[in-house]
């Protein structure tokens, strides 16, 4: 009984055929004198019929069967009865009427439906992922990523790309989360790490003159987990020598055209738009705008710095800033409303959040007391404020107001359905920042790792005012999500060190971690760069699902655990022992 056809495989050109299929039951439906059987396989559904007119003892054996039940059917493709096609169905023109049937294993019945849009805990669904996956949607969410990461290849193979594997048990390569260790048997009390990224061993790869390489790279983080992060996760990881950042953004847009054709049959438009860090924190107040809609911040912080409003003027008086943003049509939002507003912004961070209604004759506002009308007029005139909109005002130094400000817009945003969910909104994000200062380390530490150039003109800025240099780097949003970041690295022993001596590494330090990495640049590194994505968001967002979970066969819960197999576990003594290490009594 080996399949001759998948399910979806047959259609009104099979009539008259005999086949045999291979695959899971269903659904079954008893109708006293017949029995129907949707059969699925990988393909999809078709219907069986078993009538005991065709043949007695698959009738009989399919009285016996139950959903999840894996069979073996031979039977005839019929045309189906005009009144019963059913148009919700690939092959619900046709149905196959058994000659015979094997079962080939029973099932217990699964603990959810084993159907689209279910409602059920995420937990019991990661629990029994093998039987989440036999969901369509799920398997297709697998398919697609397949075809994704297949477009890659081929993409990259077409432009010269070599694919190289670099160690999983390695040292650490600090990309600013903590590493997962691995203990090592035969060197007691030393700890392989599992790779952050494959950066150091890339960039190795350059000096070793491979020139153009790619992987598609198994990633740890030992990080705080949300929807978009795994404790292990896939990049597409590429780096390339002789180039510079314009052609690697080329390289880019050309593998994302060519995987959203290959992957989803959609046109997508390149170039992508390219937005300057300090001008996407100013307007969006975020690193990763979301640019399927406007609602753009204005600064304020001139025209208002002598307005009487304490809050205001105290906080441009230490370096902060004032900033509006204009929620259009919001000017009907209750009080309730507006006070939900309020609590996003102090749970952000923020020390209040100052508001101001357009009414169609007045300004209704606890703070408009404080502001002459030249200093009202001025404001409404900066936020192009109309009768009906909502003003939000928030004062404090630049990275709260951003980032208050960003997390409203977006709020805002979902409030109104601003947000065109069919849209794909790519654009790079330029001109990072190289160093941002830690005050709980009280140093400096790379916002993108420690092996990214600094822009040229910049270099003399990395003694003088570290905080003020420019990275060679960039980052690729598309929707408001991160999806890749890279930079052209540096590549001369010397800046690498005074790199490293900015970040406040002390010499023996340096040697010890990166000791290798600084030899091999003294054997003719050539300049290179490159990037590396994050696939699991990538398709996460082509599925138009709202977590990584979903895309992931066998992922883990957000306290990095696997429910399936219950890891992380303990171990036994012998294997503590053979590792010479020692556990504390919990
Ligand atoms: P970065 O740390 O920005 O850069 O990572 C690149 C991309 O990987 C994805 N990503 C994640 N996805 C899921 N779960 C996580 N925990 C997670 N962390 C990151 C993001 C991100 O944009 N070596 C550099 C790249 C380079 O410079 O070439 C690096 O790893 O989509
Ligand atoms: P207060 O003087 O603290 O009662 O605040 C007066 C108004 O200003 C209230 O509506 C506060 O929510 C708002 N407010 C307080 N602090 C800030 C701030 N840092 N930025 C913007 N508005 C604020």
């Amino acid at each position: 009984m080996k399949r001759t056809h998948n399910a979806t495989e047959l259609d009104v050109n099979s009539i008259g055929q005999e086949v045999i299929l291979n695959g899971w039951v269903d659904t079954r439906r008893d109708h006293g004198g017949l029995i129907f059987v949707d059969l699925r396989d990988r393909s999809g559904l078709v219907q069986v019929v078993f009538s005991p007119e065709v043949d007695q003892n698959s009738f009989h054996l399919a009285e016996g069967i139950r959903s999840e039940y894996v069979v073996a059917v031979k039977g005839e493709v019929r045309a189906r009865p005009a009144a019963t096609e059913n148009p919700n169905l690939k092959t619900g023109k046709i149905e196959v009427y058994a000659v015979s049937m094997e079962i080939l294993n029973k099932a217990k019945t699964p603990p959810f439906y084993i159907e689209d849009n279910i409602d059920v805990d995420e937990s019991l669904r990661l629990k029994y992922r093998y039987l989440d996956l036999r969901r369509p949607e799920m398997r297709d969410n697998l398919i697609l990523r397949h075809k994704v990461i297949k477009s890659m290849r081929d993409y990259l193979d077409g432009q010269n790309f070599v694919e190289i594997e670099t160690p999983i048990l390695t040292k650490s390569s600090p990309e600013g989360a903590r590493d997962y260790l691995v203990p090592s048997r035969v060197h007691p009390g030393e700890f392989f790490a599992l790779p952050q990224s494959p950066q150091i061993f890339k960039q190795l790869l350059m000096v070793s003159g491979l020139e153009k390489y790619f992987q598609i790279a198994r990633c740890f983080r030992d990080e705080d987990l949300r929807a978009d992060r795994q404790p292990e996760f896939t990049q597409l990881d590429i780096e390339m020598s002789f180039i510079d950042e314009d052609d690697i953004l080329q390289l880019i847009e050309g593998m994302m055209v060519k995987v959203f054709k290959d992957a989803l049959a959609r046109d997508i438009k390149n170039p992508f738009p390219k937005l300057t860090y300090d001008e996407a924190m100013l307007k969006y107040g975020s690193d990763r705008p979301d640019l399927r809609f406007d609602l753009e911040i204005t600064e304020l912080t001139d025209l208002v710095k002598d307005v009487e409003f304490k809050v205001f003027s105290s906080a441009i008086a230490a370096g902060g800033v004032v900033r509006g943003l204009n929620a259009k049509t919001c000017g009907s939002f209750s009080r309730k409303e507006i006070d939900e507003l309020v609590k996003i912004a102090t749970d952000n961070g923020a020390k209040g959040l100052a508001w101001i209604i357009v009414a169609e004759d007045e300004l209704k506002s606890p703070i408009i007391k404080f502001f002459t009308p030249e200093h009202t007029k001025a404001i409404i005139e900066a936020l192009e404020a109309q009768p009906g909109d909502l003003l939000l005002f928030s004062a404090d130094n630049e990275n709260v107001v951003a980032k208050v400000l960003g997390i409203l817009r977006l709020e805002i945003a979902k409030r109104l359905s601003l947000i065109n969910e069919e849209e794909l909104n790519f654009c790079w994000l330029i001109d990072f920042p190289l160093l941002e200062f830690d005050p709980d380390e009280s140093r400096f530490v790379a916002v993108h790792h420690p092996f990214t150039s600094p822009k040229e003109e910049d270099i003399e800025l990395l003694k003088t005012n570290p905080a003020k240099c420019k990275a060679r780097a960039y980052d690729l949003i598309l929707n408001g999500v991160e999806i890749g970041g890279g930079s052209i690295r540096i590549h001369q022993k010397d800046l690498q060190e005074k790199m490293f001596k900015t970040l406040n590494l002390g010499s023996k330090e340096i040697k010890d971690k990166f000791g290798y990495m600084l030899d091999a640049f003294e054997y003719g590194a050539p300049p290179h760069g490159g990037v590396a994505f994050g696939i699991d968001r990538l398709v996460m967002i082509m599925t138009n699902r709202p977590s990584i979970r979903d895309v992931i066969a066998f992922p883990k819960t957000q306290n990095a655990n696997c429910l399936m197999t219950a890891a992380p576990s303990e171990v036994s003594p012998k294997q503590l022992r053979e590792l010479q290490l020692r556990t504390r009594d919990k």
